[in-house]
């Protein structure tokens, strides 16, 4: 069984891959909170990305991967994005993910091959009004992710999946009445917005040996969003 650490499995995206991975896996859920109990072959350990370093106690001498899932969706216009508020995001999506990649490195090069799966957004591919600080953080990771892979290949893997808007509690202000959902379906050409499963699919895909040939690559789960011009 494969040990995997992820950051950030009590919900969202994370959930639905702690789901998926239950059967094959053993979890280490590092987050703030945890409310289901029911899923099989997992440990919690509590952690705030953004002020903890993260307890190694309970987590075993060897990692084969490693899902980092904090992230951010603040939306406005650039002019009234405080410095603050780019330094908050850049530090939860990108310089916590740092510092939790470093300190369980010797665990992740002890694996035969280690996966890496960071999250990314459509924001970085597409450049979309409002988005200028997710996209900068989100960016950062994209960049991050590629010279990664270049250095550690061809021990450990790092992969990013780049996302549209999925229906998950920090999209939540995006999709919480039937109008807005609608009109969320329509902008993308496969004609609906994500699901935490469509995620996770490819989560589990790149943490699993079928994908073992694939490294430095940005994976856009987003509905055709960043790529494609449908005529409706
Ligand atoms: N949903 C979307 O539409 C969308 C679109 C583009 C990109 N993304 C990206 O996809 C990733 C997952 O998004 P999501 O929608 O699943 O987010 P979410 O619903 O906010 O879930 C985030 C998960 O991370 C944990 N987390 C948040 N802050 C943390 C912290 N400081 N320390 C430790 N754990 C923390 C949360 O658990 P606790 O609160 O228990 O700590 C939760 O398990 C993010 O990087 C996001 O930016 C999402």
């Amino acid at each position: 069984m494969k040990n995997i650490l992820l950051i950030g499995g009590s919900y969202g995206i994370g959930l639905a891959i702690a789901k998926e991975l239950q059967y094959d896996c053993k979890i280490f859920i590092a987050s703030r909170t945890m409310d289901d109990s029911s899923l099989l072959n997992c440990t919690h350990i509590l952690f705030d990305a953004t002020t903890d370093t993260l307890d190694k106690s309970t987590l075993p001498e060897v990692l084969d991967g490693l899902i980092y899932c904090p992230g951010s969706i603040n939306l406005r216009p650039f002019k009234g994005i405080k410095p603050e508020t780019f330094e908050s995001d850049l530090h939860l999506n990108f310089i916590s993910m740092v510092k939790v990649i470093q300190s369980v490195l010797p665990q992740l090069t002890a694996s035969e091959q280690a996966s890496i799966v960071l999250f990314s957004s459509v924001a970085v591919q597409m450049g979309m009004p409002f988005h200028t600080s997710v996209a900068a953080s989100k960016g950062a990771i994209e960049g991050f992710a590629k010279a990664l892979a270049a250095e550690y290949a061809p021990k450990i893997r790092v992969n990013v999946i780049a996302p549209s808007l999925t229906d998950t509690p920090l999209a939540d202000k995006f999709l919480n009445n039937d109008t807005k959902k609608e009109k969320s379906a329509e902008r993308h050409p496969l004609k609906r917005f994500g699901k935490p499963e469509d995620m996770a699919h490819m989560a589990q895909f790149l943490i699993s040996e079928k994908s073992s040939w694939i490294s430095g690559q940005i994976f856009h789960v987003d509905g055709g969003m960043s790529t494609l011009l449908v005529n409706s």
